[in-house]
């Protein structure tokens, strides 16, 4: 089968190329999918690195969200060959969806629902499970409170700004530059903010009239996660999502303290299959009533994924990228 072959530890376009590998097989418990469409994120851009903690050894095939048909099964897998699947590969075990074919654990996997295409079902399951368990089941966000989103024109950002929307928040946005914060403001954000060139805090607090964000949302880390105490409101919760800047932020107790706010960690792989299950079916709902829409923002052929990987870790992407098959 064609796939995209990661053979060094580096930058993306140094280290992965296409080429031939033989089809993986489906071992108990796992189905093997035509992939018809591949999510891209942060995380592939870390494997290629060797900076992710699940990366295989090499050589092997990223690719974490995958949306496609079941063509064979392992014992007592719960899925059937002929379904429509999305969800996310064994890409700790080098069988990703770059490629014609992978593998993935059938808890790792939906039913596509009737009606959504494989280019939105690929770009679904990471972005949409981590905004819910992150607002809803571990931040608790409320309709009429305030959300703000970093690396808001990121995969995880836009999903972010369209779930918090969906439950009634006012969103700000933060990005870094002009065409990122353009993209955010189509995708709901009420208030966009350009870190790049002014003070996100001092943003926050005159848009809020000194109160600040009950929710902050941030893929970013860093100095992003540890300012944001200086505009979080009483009672407000800090989520940490991801490390996009390259380091983890960390939260200063005095400031937790002063503030009765919490800081929180968000992690949806630690969340069992049967607890997924709810929050996917409740985003499937928001979809089917047309307040989510997860329709990719750029959607690339197999060729392009090199390119693509590299705009990623340049920060040149908008929004979420799938590859279509
Ligand atoms: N906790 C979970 O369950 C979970 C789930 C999914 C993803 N994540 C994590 O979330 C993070 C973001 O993933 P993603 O796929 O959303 O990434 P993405 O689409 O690339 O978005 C990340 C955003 O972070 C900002 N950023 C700031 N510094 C950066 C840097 N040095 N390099 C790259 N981007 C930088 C960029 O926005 P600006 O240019 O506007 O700053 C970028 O748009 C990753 O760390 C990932 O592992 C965690």
């Amino acid at each position: 089968m064609k796939a995209w072959i990661v053979s060094d530890i580096g930058a993306p376009q140094e280290v992965i190329a296409p080429g031939e590998r033989e089809q993986p097989v489906p071992g108990p418990g796992e189905a093997l999918l035509k992939v018809g469409a591949a999510g891209l994120g942060l995380p592939d851009v870390l494997m290629c690195r060797g900076k992710y903690a699940m990366s295989p050894p090499l050589p092997f095939v990223p690719g974490q969200e995958v949306a496609g048909e079941v063509v064979a099964v392992g014992e007592n897998c719960s899925y059937a060959v002929g379904e429509r699947v999305m969800g996310v590969t064994a890409f700790y075990h080098g069988h990703g969806s770059f490629a014609e074919y992978c593998i993935a654990p059938d808890f790792s996997l939906y039913p596509i629902p009737h009606g959504m295409d494989d280019n939105r079902a690929a770009g679904f399951t990471i972005p949409y499970h981590t905004a819910w368990v992150g607002l809803v089941e571990r931040g608790a966000l409320a309709e009429g409170e305030v959300l703000l989103v970093h690396g808001a024109a990121g995969g995880s950002g836009a999903a972010a700004i369209h779930l918090g929307k969906a439950l009634g928040a006012t969103v700000i946005a933060t990005a870094s530059s002009a065409d990122k914060l353009a993209y955010a403001a189509a995708q709901g954000a009420d208030h966009c903010i350009n870190y790049a060139d002014a003070d996100f805090v001092a943003a926050v607090n005159e848009i809020t009239a000194g109160r600040g964000a009950d929710v902050v949302y941030d893929p970013v880390g860093g100095a992003t996660y540890e300012r944001s105490l200086e505009c979080i409101a009483s009672g407000g919760r800090l989520l940490a999502i991801g490390y996009a800047s390259g380091r983890w932020g960390v939260a200063d107790g005095r400031t937790l303290v002063a503030r009765n706010a919490s800081a929180i960690g968000v992690y949806v792989g630690a969340y069992g299959h049967e607890q997924m299950q709810g929050c996917h079916a409740a985003l499937v709902e928001l979809c089917a009533a047309g307040r989510l829409d997860p329709a990719p923002e750029t959607v690339i052929g197999f060729d392009e994924l090199g390119e693509y990987l590299e705009r990623l870790a340049g920060r040149r992407a908008l929004g979420k990228v799938v590859m279509a098959l």
